[in-house]
């Protein structure tokens, strides 16, 4: 994101941040860039994901949010996809938000995507982001 590469990587940085070690966030969004999925938002989401997140303030620290962009998932009919995990050792972390799927993502307002950034962040459950929400279970 922005930072020189070390010779012969191709997206280790040359200079490591204390704030951004490469592997810790407090939650992180995974935003499918598959074929099918791209289709529904040529542009790039992931990118304009992280520009929220760095507008929000949320890109250092130990409540990072992180977005990674992916291939494909293997959940094109819910197009365009997105999940998101918390790290356990979390703050924020709840048993209730460990872990959501997200579907329509390319019909979200910036608006939307800050509330979900946020409800990561609070460890809460986004009541206005419901009807996007893929119904998943817990296995205990
Ligand atoms: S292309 Fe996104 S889930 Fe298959």
């Amino acid at each position: 994101m922005g930072s020189d590469v070390a010779a012969g990587f191709s997206c280790k940085p040359e200079t490591g941040d204390p704030e951004k070690p490469i592997l810790f966030a407090a939650a992180q969004i995974f935003i499918c860039a598959g074929e099918r999925c791209r289709s529904c938002h040529p542009g790039d989401l992931a990118g304009s994901v992280r520009e929220l997140v760095k507008a929000m303030g949320c890109d250092n620290g130990d409540d990072r949010i992180k977005v990674t962009r992916t291939g494909c998932n293997g959940a094109c009919r819910y197009r365009a996809f997105a999940y998101a995990y918390q790290n356990g050792n979390a703050k924020s972390y709840s048993r209730a938000t460990s872990f959501s799927a997200w579907k329509r993502v390319h019909e979200w307002t910036d608006e939307q995507w800050k509330e979900l950034i946020s409800s990561l962040r609070e460890g809460r459950v986004s009541e206005a982001l419901r009807e996007f929400r893929v119904e998943d279970k817990v296995y205990y």
